[in-house]
């Protein structure tokens, strides 16, 4: 089994994510996050928007609607630039990015034989279509969103009329965006549906200015992966060459993870120049311009753009984080990812004052001391049940024994030394809020 393998064996084995509509044969490039991927999501997301939002004085945050006006699309130039080059080959149809040569390889091996010939290159649109209104046949065509940035340009007016920011600020959004990929694939690498965190900056307009900005958030976010563990060796940035950024970019870096299926990207910085806001301000007839407080002049902010996708970043932890050892399958986790911060198990399931005494403990630490969430597991012997939390990343797992009864202590079992201690019940808040820091 191949790494990737393994990971999406674990993952749908354990609850973390499922093929989508999978009982009716799935649907391509698709994914549903199961009990324990939702809150390796959500614990992403939010380290997100703590370092992003909270931290700072200078981002606040949006959340605007998938469904916008068409006319948005065409004044961002995605209806008409957001395309792939596509290549069909003339006996069977199919057909497949231009760009992705190794997978032009691979289909023409499945003609027995006969080499395909392939069509020039045409390009195809990434923007989903629906349909919206109730009246038959006057529906009204809209896109999903390509990109989850316009609903943030398009408020940039609101943004500054309703609160106190001033330049150089950002606006921060999560939330999911919808391309119609033509070789989705690599498990949820290339999704049809996915999501994305992002941080739009504006600044003067000023080269030098747009230049430190930029510098700035391209340390920033390497610093946020690195901060909740991902290994050193495995990332790298990587500049975009002239062709090949997109349309709206002045210039364009991608952070990269060395995965088992090569090095990919999983965020983009770019400098997004003027183009939105000026596009915005051609197409809508607002005007987009920031006036400067001190000399009252006028001008359309740069943006630096930082966009990840929470999913691409979902999936690279878990690769990052999986350790075969000796008698065991590890996901090393950041504690703050973990998708449960602590277990809690009673020694023995058939002694009632152990269940008891542990369903107390579990009460205490996920209700009073707030370490959420807390598994539970009482089934199989105490080894069995550390490794099955292993294997999801639990950090701690705390035992109710029969000493407990007797001096209201517990022991905590170290996911990754596999070490036990012995701590006194009431110490534990005190504990648990330096491991998780929160
Ligand atoms: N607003 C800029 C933007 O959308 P992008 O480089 O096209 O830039 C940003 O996308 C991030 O979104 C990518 O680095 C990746 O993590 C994620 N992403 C893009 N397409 C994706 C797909 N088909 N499946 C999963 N994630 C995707």
């Amino acid at each position: 089994m191949t790494l990737l393998e393994k990971i999406v064996a674990l993952s749908k084995r354990r609850g973390f994510i499922f093929p989508g509509s999978e009982i009716y044969g799935g649907l391509g490039g698709t994914w549903d996050y199961g009990p324990l991927g939702v809150e390796l999501k959500n614990n992403i997301k939010r380290e997100f928007w703590k370092s992003m939002v909270y931290e700072r004085a200078d981002v606040v945050g949006v959340d605007a609607a998938i469904l916008m006006n068409p006319k948005v699309w065409e004044a961002s130039g995605h209806v008409e630039a957001f395309a792939d080059p596509l290549v069909e080959c003339k006996i069977c149809h199919e057909r497949l990015r231009a760009d992705q040569i190794e997978e032009i390889q691979k289909h023409e091996s499945t003609h027995k034989g006969k080499k395909p010939e392939w069509t020039e290159p045409r390009k195809f649109n990434l923007l989903v279509e629906a349909r919206l209104g109730v009246v038959e046949d006057k529906k009204d065509k809209v896109y999903l969103r390509g990109e989850i940035t316009q609903g943030v340009h398009v408020n940039f007016k609101n943004v500054l009329d309703s609160t106190r920011v001033q330049i150089p600020f950002g606006i921060a959004q999560i939330g999911k965006a919808f391309r119609n990929e033509i070789t989705p694939g690599n498990f949820t690498f290339r999704s049809r549906e996915f999501e994305q965190m992002e941080l739009q900056f504006y600044v003067k307009p000023e080269k030098g200015e747009s230049q430190k900005w930029y510098e700035y958030w391209k340390n920033e976010r390497m610093k946020w992966y690195l901060s909740l563990g991902m290994d050193k060796k495995k990332l790298r940035f990587r500049q975009h060459e002239e062709g090949e950024r997109a349309h709206y970019a002045k210039d364009a870096w991608d952070i990269e993870y060395d995965s088992p299926f090569g090095w990919k990207e999983f965020e983009g910085i770019h400098n997004r120049g003027d183009w939105d806001l000026s596009q915005h301000q051609k197409h809508s007839g607002v005007d987009m311009t920031y006036t400067d407080q001190e000399s009252a002049s006028k001008f359309l902010p740069y943006i630096i753009e930082t966009s990840g996708g929470v999913d691409r970043a979902a999936l690279f932890f878990l690769i990052d984080a999986y350790y075969e050892e000796k008698d065991r399958v590890v996901l090393k986790l950041h504690p703050r990812l973990a998708p449960f911060k602590v277990a809690v198990f009673p020694l023995l399931p058939n002694k009632p004052e152990l269940v008891k005494k542990a369903r107390e403990v579990y009460s205490l630490l996920s209700t009073d001391y707030g370490v959420q969430p807390v598994a539970w597991d009482d089934r199989g012997n105490i080894g069995k049940r550390y490794f099955a939390q292993d294997e999801i990343g639990t950090p701690y797992c705390v035992t109710v024994d029969f000493q407990t009864l007797d001096d209201d202590t517990v022991t905590i079992r170290d996911r990754d030394t596999m070490k036990q201690e012995r701590f006194k019940i009431e110490n534990l808040e005190k504990y648990f809020k330096k491991k998780f820091n929160h």
